[in-house]
């Protein structure tokens, strides 16, 4: 397995590999390695079926199902990221966001397959939420160390929800949910439980405010913390071919998918998986806040 990384920041594409074969447990222990210091793997030419896409899932964690785009009922987990070619507005996942944080258990990674893909454009880029964290000055640190940020599932949600023709994968996706409506408490700045590293997990799709603040006091400051977040030294952008598979760590990125491929179809499958859940991530700092508190 040759790793070559994408840009300084993020990313790294594998080659040397072939995800058909069983994957040995050496193998998948240096998969498991080369996500945590990359964030986002990437390897092409792999063309899988459902069953090798679980089970390279696996190799993270525990395949999960999207409560709000699943799969059908063969293989519930598997969600189809489809744009006709017919389609002009709207892409699932046409902004920068962690997927599902606003749940009550966000997914720790995903793992997407290109189907097929467009002729040009159509590309995902994703950003460092580590490298944003460690960028971000000493007095912003110290007022998000120990504090929650508030996420709501806008799109899926009622109160929030854009004009159905500005939606998404229209038919296929759970919508009008009142639960998606509901205020979800995530820290802002998420610990690895065993090594420490720590993220900024707050995203513009679902981050409405900061808890202890409203709406208008957190705005410029989620507004500042958005366009760090997501500056281009954090960011690396991939070109898909058909056949190529992503995995990346969703609690240490945002990720955000083109829209700019009118006239051409475009078809992803996808899946998250489940490994330490949220609640294990809240890190020393935090207890200590709330235990003050
Ligand atoms: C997503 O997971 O948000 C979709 C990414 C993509 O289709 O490129």
């Amino acid at each position: 397995m040759q790793l070559h990384p994408i840009t300084g920041a993020i990313g790294a594409e594998i080659t040397g590999i072939d995800l058909k074969q069983p994957i040995s447990a050496d193998l998948a222990e240096a998969l498991r390695q080369a996500l945590d210091s990359h964030l986002l793997l990437v390897i092409r030419d792999q063309f899988l079926d459902v069953p090798q896409h679980r089970a390279l899932a696996q190799v993270f964690g525990r395949p999960a199902v999207n409560p709000y785009g699943p799969g059908p009922d063969e293989h519930p987990e598997m969600t189809s990221v489809i744009k006709e070619a017919s389609e002009r507005t709207g892409v699932f996942g046409g902004g920068w966001h962690t997927d599902l944080s606003f749940i009550e258990t966000p997914p720790n990674g995903s793992v997407l397959a290109a189907i097929e893909v467009p002729p040009y454009g159509g590309d995902t880029l994703w950003a460092n939420q580590r490298a944003a964290w460690e960028a971000l000055p000493e007095t912003l640190k110290e007022l998000l160390d120990g504090r929650d940020a508030v996420h709501v599932g806008k799109p899926y949600g009622i109160k929030w929800a854009p004009p159905v023709e500005e939606q998404a994968m229209k038919g296929s996706t759970k919508r009008g949910d009142p639960e998606a409506d509901k205020e979800r408490f995530h820290p802002a700045v998420l610990t690895h439980p065993v090594t420490g590293a720590r993220s900024l997990y707050v995203n513009p799709t679902y981050t409405m405010r900061l808890d202890g603040m409203n709406e208008e006091d957190s705005r410029p400051i989620l507004k500042l913390l958005f366009e760090q977040s997501t500056l281009p030294e954090f960011c690396c952008r991939l070109r898909w071919t058909a056949g190529a598979m992503a995995i990346w760590d969703n609690y240490s990125t945002q990720h955000y998918a083109i829209n700019d491929y009118h006239g051409f179809r475009r078809e992803m499958r996808r899946t998250t998986f489940q490994s330490r859940p949220i609640s294990e991530w809240r890190g020393l700092a935090a207890k200590t806040h709330l235990t003050a508190a």
